[in-house]
């Protein structure tokens, strides 16, 4: 239970990370779990970007940083942070997940409350905005949470209801003038960090793959390989693009090796791949100064197939009329004599 609500919450964060490629954003995703179950009762995974770089849980109560541990200011200023930001965090879950508990009458098994809690800077540095999110058994949305420096929203959700103005603008000063400023500085402090990482350019690869699927054709364009995960992949027929509707897929998924990949593929008719036409599979993206495209002509092999037949009964042709004509020859020649 607990795997599975770890899977679905990365599986909802990989749809949200969609923020512009030129900001960076800092995400904790936690799990407060009620029952028996081989996790630990709290759990933080911190995410930069799209990249796991810190944990956290309530057995060993420090965050572990991934790559070399920190060490100096830098050290004593995360330190203190994450204990001052999970440990809120931990209480104010914990309290939740009681309530929810007894709001929905679960006696025994495994109760998980999920909470995504991250920050977005715009890549001159400026704070864009801090949000939070929480889930319970993986079902229930039951708080939201959105301050992008111009607007406050906060939803108690229908699990919660009662709050009021007061606790509203309580929160509004809590997560803009405190919440915001740690996370936006361990931001910068981790970013410096992994720089390499985040910062690194690795170009796509791309595939025009042609299948047959349950009697229809599959014309797809593949691009894998790539990183960071932002990708423009346009399917051309003849040049036009092919409309979005038209296609399938298109979701840009992690390849597991810190690298991405995404498919777009549009059904073809067999009589319309018997047709001539230049389908072109062209990606743009961040690693590549032009733009790369494959292209494949359908119909092609067809057409050289009935070209050379074309040829054949020509040939044969031909051979016919000579014999007809040696053969029409000989037979003058012998009436003759
Ligand atoms: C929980 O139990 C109480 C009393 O037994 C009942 O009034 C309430 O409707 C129950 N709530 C749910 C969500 O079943
Ligand atoms: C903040 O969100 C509101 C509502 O979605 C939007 O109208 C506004 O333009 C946003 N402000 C910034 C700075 O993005
Ligand atoms: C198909 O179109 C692409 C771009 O539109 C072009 O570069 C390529 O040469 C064309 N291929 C054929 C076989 O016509
Ligand atoms: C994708 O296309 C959009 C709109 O044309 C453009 O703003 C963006 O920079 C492109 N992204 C990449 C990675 O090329």
């Amino acid at each position: 239970m607990g795997k599975l609500s770890v899977f679905l919450f990365v599986l909802s964060f990989s749809t949200i990370v969609n923020a512009g490629s030129g900001s960076h954003s800092l995400w904790a995703l936690a799990n407060y779990i009620i029952g028996e179950t081989p996790f630990p009762e709290f759990t933080v995974v911190v995410m930069l970007d799209d990249i796991h770089v810190a944990y956290y849980d309530s057995n060993d109560k420090q965050p572990v940083y991934r790559g070399p541990k920190p060490t100096g200011k830098i050290h004593d200023e995360l330190f203190q942070d994450g204990d001052y930001v999970f440990g809120i965090m931990y209480h104010h879950m914990k309290g939740r997940s009681f309530h929810l508990k007894h709001h929905f009458n679960l006696t025994g098994g495994v109760q998980v409350q999920q909470r995504m809690s991250g920050c977005e800077m715009l890549d001159n540095g400026e704070p864009a905005l801090i949000m939070e999110k929480d889930t319970f058994n993986a079902i229930y949305t039951d708080q939201t949470l959105y301050y992008n420096m111009t607007h406050f929203t906060y939803d108690a959700g229908k699990l919660r209801p009662g709050y009021d103005g007061v606790r509203r603008e309580y929160l509004r000063t809590l997560y803009g003038n405190v919440f915001l400023p740690i996370c936006i500085r361990t931001l910068k402090t981790i970013l410096k960090r992994e720089k390499n990482a985040v910062m690194r350019k690795v170009p796509p690869r791309l595939r025009l793959i042609k299948k047959e699927v349950s009697g229809e054709f599959q014309v797809s364009c593949l691009a894998f390989g790539f990183y960071p995960r932002h990708i423009n992949l346009t399917l051309l027929r003849d040049g036009q693009p092919v409309a979005e509707q038209e296609l399938t897929g298109g979701e840009v998924l992690p390849s597991g090796d810190g690298t991405y990949q995404l498919r777009k593929s549009l059904e073809v008719s067999t009589e319309e791949l018997k047709k001539r036409h230049n389908y072109t599979c062209t990606a743009s993206h961040l690693s590549l100064d032009n733009k790369l495209d494959v292209s494949w002509e359908s119909g092609a092999e067809r057409v050289h197939l009935s070209t050379l037949s074309v040829l054949l009964v020509m040939l044969l042709v031909v051979i016919l009329l000579g014999i007809f004509i040696c053969v029409k020859g000989r037979r003058r020649t012998a009436s003759q004599t």
